[in-house]
């Protein structure tokens, strides 16, 4: 971060703005909103700056300013477009001690204007730090669509208990749980909906029950990530992410993810690599109760969606057991993802009826499969936590008679920046990943959907590479 982000308090003091151009009719408009002292120094002005110039804390100078037009300027903005004017700005409000921004002057700028959404008295001001400001009004214009205007609203009408709800409920971390879940639940719903009557009923009921054992209840929520791409959470896995007191993650949760998750929330890596453990099971779910137990809301992420090969199941039971409630969130699952990202479409009514999920691995190593029930025509088999056993599946199968001319793809890091496919058939896939040296996660699929692989114009998944893959094994 480039710049330190900053609410700046203008009310009641000067602000200068130079120039008549429609930025300059920008800054004025924010500079008002946020209740300054403005005077705008321009000859003459264009119709957007002239439209505030009946403005009572407007004044207007039909002149350039000169040095000591700026004592006692807090800012002082420079929008005339003539780089000579703005040069003599910029050193005469330097020398009177004001924050000076120039439009399109980086050398002239102490602070960078941020794009900015605005629901008054929430104000929420994205950057790019000067790197790409088109990205920036892109964020702005989805925020926009994003936000119901109410919100400004609900700030302003909450606004009026924040005493009573410090006094109702004085343990801070409490308090903030409190809040969000009158923001979030239905205090917040009767308000948005227009039922303004409603959510102030609701609210003296909450304030009523003050730090109530709800409060001091610890949950855990047990929520899919998805296969790596931050863009494939669920809305409801982020919310989670964002109102999360720990957070127990693991190897497959890719760095991007992590950081969603709230600032000051704790976060424990309990990654587990093939053969390295950093905690046991057992280890992890004691420390969840133990965490739940003290109040807390536990958050355990995992990759791709929880209840597929993700023990999420055995983890439950445990908290369970000792009565902590428990929500669980799904996640796209990696063969979900890994399909859609190289462009094999795991079902096709011309290739596969059926599909199905296996793992290469079970609690005592590698699973021992009847291949001839999965690899078969009109099914595609889609085998988790195979890459390293890619020879000892290849061969069992070969040897229970597959067809070794069945086509084969191993996507590693799918839907992640580094995402490789390796395509081949069951004869040959494992020389071909050997050789790819790939490392992991991946994913192997088995079936005639493969031969689609390339065909579909996905992107990531170039159309000619099918037959190059297919015949030199060739990576993308
Ligand atoms: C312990 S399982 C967890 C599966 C996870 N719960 C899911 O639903 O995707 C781990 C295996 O998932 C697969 N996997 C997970 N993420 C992947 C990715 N981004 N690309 C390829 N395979 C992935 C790999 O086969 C890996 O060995």
């Amino acid at each position: 971060m480039d710049y330190l982000p900053i609410f700046l308090e203008v009310a009641g003091k000067r602000v200068i703005v130079d120039g008549g151009t429609t930025v300059a009719a920008r800054r004025v408009e924010r500079a008002l909103n946020a209740g300054a002292l403005v005077e705008v120094f321009d000859p003459d002005p264009g119709d957007e700056v002239r439209a505030f110039l009946g403005h009572e804390r407007l004044t207007h100078h039909a002149r350039v300013p000169d040095g000591a037009d700026f004592q006692g300027c807090l800012v002082a903005y420079g929008a005339s477009e003539e780089h000579d004017r703005d040069a003599l700005l910029h050193r005469a409000a330097k020398a009177a001690g004001a924050l000076v921004n120039v439009a399109d002057e980086k050398q002239y700028c102490d602070f960078i204007t941020p794009s900015v959404v605005e629901r008054d008295p929430i104000t929420i001001a994205i950057s790019t730090g000067g790197a790409a400001p088109v990205i920036a009004r892109i964020l702005r214009a989805r925020m926009e669509a994003m936000l119901p205007a109410a919100y400004g609203r609900l700030a302003k009408f909450l606004a009026d208990f924040r005493g009573r709800i410090y006094e109702a409920v004085p343990n801070g971390r409490n308090r903030r749980r409190f809040w969000e879940n009158l923001i979030e639940g239905p205090v917040g719903d009767a308000f948005l909906a227009g039922e303004e009557g409603l959510a102030q009923e609701r609210l003296e009921a909450e304030l009523q029950r003050g730090a109530d054992v709800d409060l001091k209840r610890g949950e855990v929520w047990l929520v899919g990530a998805g296969p790596g791409d931050p863009d494939l959470l669920t809305f409801k896995a982020l919310r989670m992410m964002q109102h999360a007191d720990v957070v127990f993650y693991d190897r497959l949760v890719g760095d991007g993810i992590v950081d969603l998750l709230r600032r000051d929330a704790e976060r424990i890596y309990v990654g587990k690599k093939p053969n390295e453990h950093t905690l046991t099971q057992r280890e992890i779910t004691d420390q969840m109760i133990e965490r739940a137990k003290r109040g807390e809301r536990v958050l355990r992420l995992k990759g791709g969606d929880p209840f597929i090969f993700g023990r999420g199941g055995e983890e439950l039971e445990d908290v369970a057991a000792e009565g902590i409630p428990v929500e669980v969130v799904p996640g796209i699952t990696a063969a979900a993802g890994c399909g859609a990202a190289a462009g094999i479409p795991l079902t096709h009514r011309d290739h596969a009826q059926s599909c199905v999920f296996i793992t290469a691995h079970g609690a005592g190593g590698v699973i021992g499969h009847d291949w001839t029930r999965y690899a078969r025509k009109g099914q595609t088999v889609v085998v988790y936590m195979g890459l390293n056993a890619i020879k000892t599946v290849m061969d069992a199968a070969l040897a229970q008679g597959v067809d070794p001319e069945m086509p084969v793809a191993v996507i590693d890091n799918g839907t992640r920046l580094d995402q490789r496919v390796i395509t081949g058939t069951l004869a040959d896939i494992e020389a071909r990943v050997v050789e790819a040296d790939l490392p992991g996660p991946a994913l192997i699929v088995i079936g005639h959907v493969v031969s689609l692989y390339g065909a579909l114009g996905v992107k990531g998944a170039v159309a000619d590479q099918y037959d190059m893959t297919l015949k030199a094994g060739s990576t993308l």
